[in-house]
């Protein structure tokens, strides 16, 4: 094969052979779906290889983070889905003696050079579209057990949706290779279909009443709109008493609630590019339950981000890894909660809008909003009318007493013009005391608490500098 995943074959050899030569490995990792997926595969990848690990995972890969792993008694440690924006860091520790490090992340790298570092944006690749912290994580796996890890392209689906690398509508770039050979495996399946959101689990109203990233008068935000417009399709609505989800209709059926929607929103005035967004490509885990969160790689993902993001990556784990008897109905608590904060945040943000700046928009959640979601949150409301759709969000949440999360979400449109967060949040957070980075579309950072109108004003300027 000659596309893009080749291009990173050499690196992953010699993180492979780095690994296969460790006594044992600490493997350490982020803390959401993206890295929890990465670490799922590192894990099985390892497990297969003979090589003792123990886990860890990690909020923010900062100082205190690293300086926490150097006094572990490990001399190979592997960070997967970070690592790269955190090079010099590490590179100190790692020249100290603390330990060797393995990387396969996604991010900015920092302006620091290691010897075994596997990274997308190294190749010339795209980290926050072509290749995910999985994604790159499989890569390795792969190096590590070549054609028997090829199933863990599915975790590497989930890990890439996570992150949200399909946003233009399908995944693109290496993740596309990636995909072929989960297909290929028999681990994978993709489909055109309508682009929302709980096509497994979801009872049919709330799969049309949740979906908002499109928005179709009458039908979003309404559950009455909703059941009254599929209560006039050919169509059976409800089994034994229980509405028809999305998985439990016949190809037909689908073919009708799908043209049924698009003439709708065609009627109420949504603009053609929003109605080409209606539909894209879902990423089905074959080998998984039919009608349950694990066959979706979206819904997948957000059950991670649920653990994870709540302190519970072990229960997130355990899901990823198939070892399911009492973490899946933990996991699926923990989703009930996360999909009621992101409600709840998304209201907090309406309600309390944004201010406009020159350049950018930004909120300032303060103890509202929880720091390990704000950022999605962040994105979320990007996507309504509650937001312009035409500059940058900056999202502030208090950290702890002396410090603020900082979230920052921008659109393609505006990578294409320029755009770049990842510059913003590590340049304007350095300059403040704090440190930041991520991708050019999403980036986040951590400042000391009261530099929150200071940072919005600089973030202004870099930014007016970077579309100027
Ligand atoms: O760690 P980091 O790579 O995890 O996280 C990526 C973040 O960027 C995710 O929260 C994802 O939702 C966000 N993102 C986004 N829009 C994109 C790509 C990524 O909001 N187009
Ligand atoms: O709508 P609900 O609050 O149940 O959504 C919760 C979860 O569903 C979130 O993780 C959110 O990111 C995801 N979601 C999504 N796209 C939508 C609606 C919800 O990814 N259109
Ligand atoms: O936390 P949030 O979802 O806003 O993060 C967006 C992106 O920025 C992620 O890829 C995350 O890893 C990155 N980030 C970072 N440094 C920080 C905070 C976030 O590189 N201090
Ligand atoms: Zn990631």
């Amino acid at each position: 094969m000659g596309g893009p995943i080749p291009a990173l074959d050499a690196r992953a050899r010699s993180c492979a052979e780095r690994l296969a030569r460790a006594e044992r490995v600490l493997l350490a990792s982020h803390i959401d779906a993206d890295g929890l997926t990465s670490a799922a595969i590192a894990a099985e990848a390892l497990d297969r290889a003979d090589i003792p690990f123990e886990t860890v995972f990690e909020k923010q890969l900062d100082p205190d983070a690293i300086a926490g792993i150097a006094e572990r008694d490990f001399s190979t440690v592997l960070f997967t889905d970070f690592g790269s924006g955190q090079l010099d860091d590490i590179a100190d520790h790692a020249a100290a003696g603390a330990f060797t490090p393995v990387i396969a992340d996604h991010h900015q790298p920092a302006d620091a050079g290691t010897e075994f570092h596997l990274n997308p944006l190294l190749e010339g690749l795209n980290g926050a579209t072509e290749l995910s912290g999985a994604g790159t994580t499989y890569v390795l796996a792969r190096a590590l057990g070549d054609e028997a890890n090829r199933d863990l392209a599915a975790l590497a689906v989930v890990g890439a949706v996570g992150d949200m690398q399909d946003s233009s509508g399908e995944l693109v770039g290496a993740n596309r290779e990636v995909v072929a050979e989960g297909v290929a495996a028999g681990v994978l399946a993709e489909t055109t279909d309508l682009a929302l959101y709980g096509k497994q689990s979801r009872p049919l109203p709330k799969l049309l009443e949740y979906a908002n990233d499109v928005r179709i008068p009458g039908i979003s935000g309404s559950e009455r709109g909703a059941i009254g417009f599929l209560s006039d399709l050919d169509i059976e609505l409800e089994r034994d008493g229980e509405w028809q989800r999305w998985v439990d209709l016949t190809t037909d059926e689908r073919q009708t609630v799908a043209s049924a929607l698009l003439q709708r929103a065609v009627a109420r005035g949504v603009p053609a590019s929003r109605i080409d967004d209606l539909v894209g490509t879902t990423y089905t885990l074959t080998n998984e339950a039919e009608g349950t969160e694990l066959r979706d790689a979206s819904e997948f993902s957000t059950l991670l981000n649920a653990t994870a993001r709540y302190d519970r990556a072990d229960v997130g784990l355990a899901v990823c890894r198939g070892d399911r008897d009492d973490t899946l109905d933990e996991a699926r608590t923990l989703l009930t909660n996360h999909r009621k904060n992101l409600a709840t945040g998304l209201d907090w943000v309406k309600r309390e809008g944004v201010t406009q700046g020159e350049h950018v928009q930004w909120f300032d959640a303060g103890e509202a909003i929880r720091e390990t979601i704000v950022g999605i949150i962040a994105g979320m409301a990007l996507g309504t009318d509650a937001l312009r759709g035409d500059r940058p969000v900056i999202a502030f949440a208090a950290k702890s007493d002396t410090e603020s999360k900082v979230s920052a979400r921008g659109t393609h449109r505006l990578v294409r013009s320029g755009l770049d967060l990842s510059a913003v949040m590590g340049e304007v957070a350095r300059a403040l005391g704090g440190d930041g980075g991520g991708h050019d579309v999403a980036a986040g950072a951590t400042i000391p608490s009261g530099q929150e109108e200071k940072f919005v004003e600089r973030a202004d300027a870099v930014v007016a500098d970077q579309l100027g």
